[in-house]
């Protein structure tokens, strides 16, 4: 009997199978995401996650959604930053879950990274220090804008579950500004939100409390948490591990693991990248752990959750480019029993 292929429940929710489409923004590879730059979900968009729901797939995890134009990452990204784009993504949740799959959604800031045309601003970062591989000083955030920020992610995540999602995500992960105030790379503050693991994972916990005042207790809350920075000095999986720890007591639902400022498609990285990561992960929570990262076979996919690694598995280019991955890999594994 597969593992892969049969139901998993937590949280309230059941997935009909273990297999997760991970967030994969369609305006850098697909059709486009928000065709009119203003955050809503094109028609083809909405068509692309349907036809991936059809197919099989468990639950898909929308592709990163900015929750204020200042943390906006690239043009057509979406953003669900207004209630007056509420409509366009019940639309979207709607066309995912008619499919059979679970509609989940991530919520994101740029931060550090963001491009100044893109935010209509200054990036803003834990403090002055550029993000790997940029040479751009990003302004030091105030409480202020921390505060505000931590707001921005609550009402953003309110406007999910009003569009009828059944999760939400925060993007704690690939260098975005979440990840800058984890890693102690970019993270050189001397406040609260500074120094320690306890301190960097500060921002990140307000906007989980914040977010799970909005939504209720009862609304599932996950967490994309980078868990590798690849560079001396930075985020290794023993950090995550303990920040995996924190977000459990406050209420997460799932953590998500991926690349923190080493990405999530590290290069020459062999299959399931981030499986040793997860592992060392899911022996300390006892909520759910994704794993996603450079799987592609069924049968690696069905021994990540025999040998408890993780109790889902994400796979994101190969159905990005074959919807029908997932009916192709019950055949094969089928054709096992
Ligand atoms: C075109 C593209 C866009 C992506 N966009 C996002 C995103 O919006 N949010 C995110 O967390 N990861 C994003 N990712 C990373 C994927 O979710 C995934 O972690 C990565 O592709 C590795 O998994 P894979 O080897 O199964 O493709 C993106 C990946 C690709 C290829």
């Amino acid at each position: 009997m597969s593992l892969l292929f049969s139901p998993f429940s937590f949280s309230g929710l059941r997935l009909r199978n273990r297999i997760v489409m991970p967030p994969m923004a369609t305006a850098i590879e697909g059709p486009g995401g928000s065709q009119n730059d203003d955050g809503t979900p094109g028609e083809a968009t909405v068509a692309h996650y349907a036809a991936r729901s059809r197919n099989g797939v468990g639950m898909i995890i929308v592709e990163h959604t900015y929750v204020t134009e200042r943390g906006k990452a690239h043009r057509g990204q979406l953003g669900l930053d207004r209630d007056e784009s509420v409509p366009a993504f019940r639309a979207l949740a709607h066309a995912i879950k008619s499919g059979g799959a679970l509609a989940a959604i991530q919520i994101n800031h740029v931060g550090a990274a963001g491009n100044p045309e893109v935010i209509k601003g200054e990036p803003l970062g834990p403090s002055d220090v550029p993000v790997p591989r940029s040479d751009r000083k990003p302004r030091p955030m105030t409480r202020e804008e921390i505060a505000e920020t931590v707001f921005q992610f609550a009402s953003c995540a309110r406007r999910v579950k009003e569009a009828g999602f059944d999760a939400v995500e925060i993007h704690a992960a690939h260098g975005y500004l979440l990840t800058q105030f984890l890693s102690p790379l970019t993270n050189k503050r001397t406040d609260e939100y500074g120094g320690s693991l306890e301190n960097r994972a500060r921002f990140l916990l307000e906007i989980v409390g914040a977010v799970k005042k909005e939504v209720g207790t009862e609304f599932p809350v996950f967490v994309r948490l980078g868990s590798v920075d690849g560079i001396e000095g930075g985020i290794v999986p023993e950090d995550a591990a303990i920040i995996a720890c924190m977000l459990e007591e406050a209420g997460v639902a799932l953590i998500d693991v991926s690349g923190a400022f080493v990405g999530s498609r590290p290069k020459d990285a062999s299959p399931g990248y981030f499986v040793p990561a997860a592992s060392v992960i899911k022996k300390n929570v006892d909520i759910p752990v994704l794993v996603t990262g450079g799987i592609t076979d069924p049968l690696f996919a069905e021994n990540i959750l025999r040998e408890n690694k993780a109790d889902l598995v994400g796979i994101g280019r190969a159905i990005l480019r074959d919807p029908e991955w997932v009916l192709k890999a019950e055949k094969i594994m089928r054709s096992q029993e």
